[in-house]
């Protein structure tokens, strides 16, 4: 009877918790009406900056791409409040400035590009914005301030211009092997790596992933990590796959790194029915979560090389101290 009660406990904490999980999300996500206006533009000025970033880092982007992205976002930081954090400004001035010089060294004129010209003369100088956007300029970076084991962190960079290469056997074993270093929970090492070099495998895989537009046909190398769930038991450990899958991921891309091979991540924010079918496509065990997909390769030439930028919010917004000597009010 007692051994019953509890099972039945445990079922019930399935439903609450999920349930809990549900509310906690509607509450608080970027489109709840509930989340406070300033912090949501925040992140979708990001978002939508991003998309434009990622653009410039293309091979070969399309002249007056994202042209409904960019009147958007003069719009958008143009109600946002900077006080909350200068980010936004700059990052979107910086993407401006990169994209009006793309299309002044391929001598494209267009209202568009006059249009952002006269925005970014006005918003820098009422605003007084440092741009800090668009491209990373690798060879200026030399990365004196940090110790040299910490260099290979902060010179990591997501890629999407892969050369013509797929990758030997031996790398990707080395690969894997190093990121099985990461840490996991009771270190049960519930991750896997699946890897595809098969043409149509890759293309139906990034079909189904959708966050590779533009360079999914240089991606020749790819990895889906997964997390097994019959690692995981219990309500309260129904995240954890994903934490400990997010950080086999890392682990996947430091030994790229370290390797010299290039990597970019890629979302798998989708649906049951998406999950299922690249499931299907991959031949990976029902029973397994998906974390995320990773392109890796050899990067192409130095010279050829564009990365986007993508810069990082200032320490202040991110780190929060409670320091032994700082006494704070309750
Ligand atoms: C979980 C996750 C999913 C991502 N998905 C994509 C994606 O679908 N397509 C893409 O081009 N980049 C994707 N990225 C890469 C991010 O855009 C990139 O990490 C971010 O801009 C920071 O740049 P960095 O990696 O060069 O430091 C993803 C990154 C993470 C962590």
């Amino acid at each position: 009877m007692v051994e019953l009660v509890s099972k039945i406990q445990k079922v019930s904490m399935f439903l609450t918790e999920y349930f809990a999980d549900a509310a906690t999300y509607f509450r608080y996500c970027g489109i709840s009406p509930f989340q406070d206006k300033t912090r949501k533009l925040f992140y979708k000025i990001l978002i939508e900056a991003h998309a434009l970033e990622k653009g410039l880092s293309l091979a070969n982007p399309r002249s007056l791409f994202g042209a409904a992205k960019i009147r958007f976002l003069m719009k958008a930081v143009d109600r946002y409040d900077l006080t909350f954090s200068r980010l936004p400004g700059e990052k979107v001035c910086g993407i401006f400035h990169a994209y009006i010089d793309l299309h002044s060294k391929r001598a494209v004129n267009d209202p568009l590009l006059v249009e952002m010209a006269a925005f970014l003369d006005r918003y820098e100088k009422v605003n007084s914005i440092s741009p800090d956007g668009g491209l990373r300029r690798l060879d200026d970076e030399t990365y004196d301030e940090f110790p040299p084991a910490a260099r290979l962190l902060v010179s990591r960079h997501s890629n999407r211009m892969f050369a013509d290469e797929t990758l030997a056997r031996s790398d990707v074993e080395n690969i894997v092997r190093i990121a099985q270093s990461a840490p996991s929970q009771c270190n049960r090492q519930s991750c896997k790596a699946y890897f595809f070099q098969n043409r149509d495998d890759i293309d139906r895989l990034l079909k189904l992933q959708a966050g590779s537009t533009g360079f999914s046909a240089d991606v020749n190398n790819l990895f889906v990590i997964t997390s097994d769930l019959a690692a995981w038991g219990g309500a309260q450990q129904r995240n954890q796959a994903y934490v400990d899958g997010a950080l086999f991921a890392m682990n996947v891309m430091l030994a790229c790194h370290a390797l010299e091979i290039a990597s970019c991540p890629l979302n798998l924010a989708v649906t049951h029915k998406v999950e299922n079918a690249i499931k299907q496509v991959g031949s990976i065990n029902e029973g397994e979560r998906l974390i995320m997909m990773i392109a890796v390769g050899r990067p192409v030439s130095r010279g050829a090389l564009k990365v986007a930028r993508s810069p990082r919010r200032p320490l202040a917004e991110i780190l929060v101290t409670r320091m032994a000597n700082e006494r704070h009010a309750l």
